[in-house]
């Protein structure tokens, strides 16, 4: 059957295909086609996804500022994805596909980096038009945020605490919190393949602090000083620190951005504001990995210093 398009007065050809009832129109000299089953907006709910902006203060900028945080929900969130599926990889022992899938991970972080500079064109008086309107909430209140980094390896409980009037992100960040990292399957990892991994850091209770053990320094230490031997596991050392690398370059862009924005007035949630970032600049996921380097030697196998044909 032949209708015409009631907009422009193309002819759409219809049809039914798989029980389906489908259309084709020619635009453009192009054959466009869909059906009534599953479209774009169907598929990826992009009703629902844009009709989420909702400004409190009626000030334009502030669609920028909600836009940006809804983005970098959406980015944490496939990252937690990934890092699963990384994980679930590790307990097969199928270490090129954790590290493929670790390195997607590292991509979205970069992206996430970059992705600061909109940000930063929000000047102190386009913020101040509608930061009273935010009242006390603050990105400190993301729990996905903190449920990826109890995922990557740093748990800390108490910050379960200001999620306690939203029952479903408590429960999440408690399951995570008592449930292994991705730090953690690293080392069951090493231990596997032989690597002497003390007990301590295999059969903990996840929900400790991750505290930063000299045998597991040494573990590193001979993978790194070897890596030919090692191939394998040296590679995902070198993709487990690229993303503590990459996490703390956002947190550094956030910090400065907030600098270039509020300066050093306190935080909507009431921490000290940029103090209290550029304090979670020391925070660590990974920490053997990264003390390690400074343990390393250079290897003489390539000759004498005493030899440099400069001297
Ligand atoms: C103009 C924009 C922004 C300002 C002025 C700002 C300011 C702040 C401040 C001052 C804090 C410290 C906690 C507090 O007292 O509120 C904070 C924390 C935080 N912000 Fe932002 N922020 C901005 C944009 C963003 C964006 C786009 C995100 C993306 C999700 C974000 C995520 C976070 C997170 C996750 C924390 C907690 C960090 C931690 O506990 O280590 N912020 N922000």
């Amino acid at each position: 059957m032949n209708e015409d398009d009631p907009i422009n007065g193309l002819p759409i050809r219809q049809s039914i295909e798989d029980g389906v009832e489908t259309f084709e129109a020619t635009i453009e000299g192009e054959t466009i086609r869909w059906d009534k089953g599953l479209t774009y907006s169907r598929h990826l709910q992009t009703d629902k996804l844009l009709g989420s902006q909702a400004l409190i203060s009626g000030k334009p900028d502030e669609m920028l500022f909600i836009i940006m945080h809804q983005t970098m929900e959406l980015w944490i969130k496939l990252m937690m994805h990934e890092i699963r599926e990384a994980m679930e990889a590790l307990r097969a022992d199928e270490i090129g596909k954790a590290g493929k899938t670790l390195d997607r991970v590292g991509t979205i972080m970069r992206h996430m980096i970059h992705s600061w500079e909109v940000l930063a064109t929000l000047t102190p008086h386009d913020f101040l038009t509608f930061r009273g309107f935010l009242r006390k909430a603050s990105g400190f209140q993301s729990h996905q945020y903190r449920e990826l980094e109890f995922l990557l390896g740093l748990k800390r409980a108490e910050l379960i605490l200001v999620h306690d009037d939203n029952a479903d992100a408590k429960t999440r960040l408690t399951d995570v919190l008592n449930a292994s990292s991705l730090y953690d399957e690293v080392l069951q990892t090493l231990a596997r393949a032989g690597h002497a991994i003390p007990d301590s850091h295999l059969k903990r209770n996840w929900a400790q602090p991750y505290e930063s053990s000299e045998a597991v320094e040494q573990v590193w230490l001979s993978i790194y000083t070897d890596p030919g031997d090692h191939w394998d596991l040296y590679m995902l050392g070198e993709k487990v620190t690229a993303l503590e690398y990459y996490f703390q370059e956002w947190r550094f862009k956030h910090m400065k951005t907030v600098s270039r924005v509020i300066g050093r007035k306190h935080g909507t949630g009431g921490s000290s504001g940029v103090n209290y970032l550029v304090k979670a600049l020391d925070l660590s996921f990974f920490p053997e990995l990264w003390a390690m380097r400074t343990n390393m030697t250079a290897s003489r196998e390539d000759g004498d210093y005493s030899e440099c044909p400069n001297s």
